[in-house]
């Protein structure tokens, strides 16, 4: 049997005509710049993250940039963040020309320790960057309270979370912004790259609607130099179809999950925890397991899908070496970017599928009462 990691054609077959349709109105208005859908998704998107507005955006990434740049973030700052996270979150920061500073994850949920966070602050904090990773969102409250205390903007990296909640309260509507991907493999994924930025304050809403058109206004005349962050109307159309299922797949996922966990119960793969005060929409499923890269030898050798997020940490990347990190500074980071393994985990999954992916890390590890491979290391 064959599970790949992600299996986008099979999410189309379920959705084609509704997509071509949708496409192929966008076509026939030849508003391609733009216009009612692009307005129509960042208006349900803004509503299904319990926020006032939304700002459509070119990417993830680009909706980040457009948040770090609105909110006036650049030379001279420092912004506190994770180093266990997709490069984008700290890429836009360095590229502010603001400092990126890292903080260690809690080991459990690999979001950022927010017990750690206050010692990172200095004069030049302006603002924190907590990841929302693989679903769940960071623990958010004391993250807030440092930031009231020391008046820094927080910027929520939602970027794999869109609608998971943390105490009832959904991911982007508890920060300054909240920003979301559309990458296609994302519970929300388009048919290409595209983003957005949610927030409850109108003022940073309008100067984020200005900063992703190159900072003009009125046409022609810039007030600051922004760039070209737009949405294409062709993915919002492509959205807004895939929009209506999207609690239904991040259902599915969460069922794909508890699947999982039943499986390895009573075996040593560490399955993903959960915050009690956090609903995941599980955009991955990632365990720990000991001998993790031969179990993805022989995983790959079974024809069945697997990722490493993420195999190098931020505070370890080449092009931040300048940063004056080094191995050892981050100890929960670099444990967990050796022993983390994201399996399949999106909706499309048979009961077949699971139980093959289930059952061949299983025999590799064996369980914990025959103590085949034993306890991590
Ligand atoms: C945590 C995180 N931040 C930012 C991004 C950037 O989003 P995009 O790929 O849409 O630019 C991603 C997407 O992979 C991500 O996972």
């Amino acid at each position: 049997m064959q599970v790949p990691f992600l299996d986008l054609k099979a999410q189309y077959a379920t959705i084609k005509s509704d997509v071509l349709a949708a496409v192929s109105e966008v076509m026939e208005s030849q508003r391609c710049i733009g216009g009612p859908k692009v307005t129509e998704l960042e208006e349900k998107i803004a509503a299904i993250s319990d926020c006032k507005f939304a700002v459509g955006a070119s990417s993830g990434t680009d909706a980040i940039l457009n948040s770090l740049m609105s909110l006036d973030i650049g030379a001279g700052d420092e912004v506190v963040t994770t180093p266990f996270t997709f490069f984008a979150t700290v890429g836009c920061i360095a590229r502010t020309g603001a400092k990126p500073t890292f903080v260690d994850i809690d080991p459990k949920t690999y979001n950022i320790d927010p017990n750690l966070v206050e010692q990172a602050i200095t004069k030049k904090t302006k603002a924190i960057v907590p990841v929302h990773l693989f679903g769940q969102m960071a623990d958010m409250d004391p993250i807030m309270q440092i930031a009231d205390k020391y008046n820094l903007a927080v910027i929520e990296d939602a970027a794999q979370s869109i609608t998971s909640t943390y105490k009832e309260r959904k991911a982007g509507s508890i920060g300054t912004v909240g920003c979301f991907s559309f990458f296609p493999s994302k519970n929300l994924g388009g048919a290409g790259d595209g983003g957005m930025v949610v927030t409850n304050n109108e003022q940073l809403y309008n100067r984020l609607k200005i900063m992703r058109n190159h900072g003009s206004n009125p046409k022609y005349y810039h007030k600051f130099v922004g760039g070209n962050f737009r949405l294409d109307p062709i993915q919002a159309a492509v959205l807004l179809v895939k929009l209506s299922h999207l609690d239904s797949w991040s259902e599915a996922r969460r069922r794909n999950a508890a699947f999982y966990n039943e499986k390895f119960a009573d075996t040593v793969v560490e399955t993903p925890y959960i915050n009690p005060d956090c609903v995941s929409i599980y955009n991955q499923y990632v365990v720990r397991i000991p001998k993790r890269d031969e179990a993805i030898v022989l995983l790959r050798k079974e024809n069945i899908g697997c990722q490493i997020y993420y195999p190098c940490p931020m505070h370890l990347q080449e092009c931040f070496k300048d940063l004056g990190y080094k191995q050892g500074d981050f100890p929960e980071t670099e444990k967990a970017s050796k022993e983390v393994l994201a399996i399949p985990v999106y909706p499309e999954l048979t009961d077949e599928m699971k139980d093959c992916v289930a059952e061949t890390i299983i025999s590799f590890v064996g369980r914990s009462d025959i103590g085949v491979c034993g306890a991590l290391d």
